[in-house]
């Protein structure tokens, strides 16, 4: 069976900048946008999460895909199971999540250090798809979150690894198991991957669509490497 990083096709002793790449590649090409299988895109993401958590080479147990992955294989509207619930959110209400479209706060010439952003927001009467609130249930993702609510938020690889669906958490908290590619700095000033994020706070409040945010356009795989639907 394949080690981790035969699946990710690069070598054991591989530096993190190279796993890091070549998992994005790996996305790419086993991504079912691209005609791969959601089998083997999670394949790809389980074992980059291996190394992520310190896999050796000399480790035994083989990539195998979870009794899950197995049976949803070829179904490509499956995702990843999303993080356990924090105890403050309450699995009856879920989370209150606020939300807003960075577009909209630099066309307002509104800062995102701006303490009073969503004050601004809230009293601009700006239509529901830039500005308003859902409830998230702590069993999804933020991304899957805003979709069930009728809301298209931008995505491409739903798998961590292209940064489009980047959102900036302005209150509140989103859990993260893996994340993929924003570093040590984007973490702590807020920003997370709404494909592989989950609220975790009663109350959130998010700034979306902030791939264009410049520190982060660098680390964007075009979402038309996806699926041309996206934008
Ligand atoms: Fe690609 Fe979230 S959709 S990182």
């Amino acid at each position: 069976m394949d080690s981790p990083f035969e699946v990710l096709g690069v070598d054991p002793d591989a530096d993190e900048a190279a796993v890091d790449r070549a998992y994005r590649r790996r996305v790419i090409e086993t991504h079912p946008d691209q005609g791969g299988s959601v089998r083997a895109f999670r394949r790809v993401k389980t074992a980059y999460e291996r190394i992520q958590a310190g896999y050796e080479p000399e480790e035994s147990a083989p990539v195998e895909p979870t009794a899950d992955e197995s049976a949803d294989a070829g179904d490509s509207d499956e995702t990843e199971p999303a993080a356990e619930p924090d105890p403050t959110v309450d699995p009856d209400v879920g989370s209150r999540v606020e939300y807003l479209d960075y577009e909209v706060a630099v066309d307002q010439g509104w800062s995102l250090s701006d303490p009073e952003l969503f004050d601004r927001a809230a009293a601009a009467d700006l239509p529901t798809h830039v500005y308003g609130r859902f409830l998230a249930q702590p069993d999804e993702t933020l991304l899957e979150a805003a979709e069930e609510r009728g809301f298209a938020w931008p995505f491409a690889c739903r798998g961590g690894a292209c940064a489009n669906c980047a959102v900036l958490v302005y209150d509140g908290e989103l859990a993260t198991p893996n994340d993929h590619i924003l570093d040590d700095d984007l973490g702590e000033r807020g920003f997370r991957l709404s494909c592989i994020a989950s609220p975790v706070s009663a109350v959130l409040q998010v700034v979306f669509n902030v791939k264009h945010v410049p520190e982060l356009e660098e680390l964007l795989l075009p979402a038309d490497r996806f699926d041309r639907r996206h934008r």
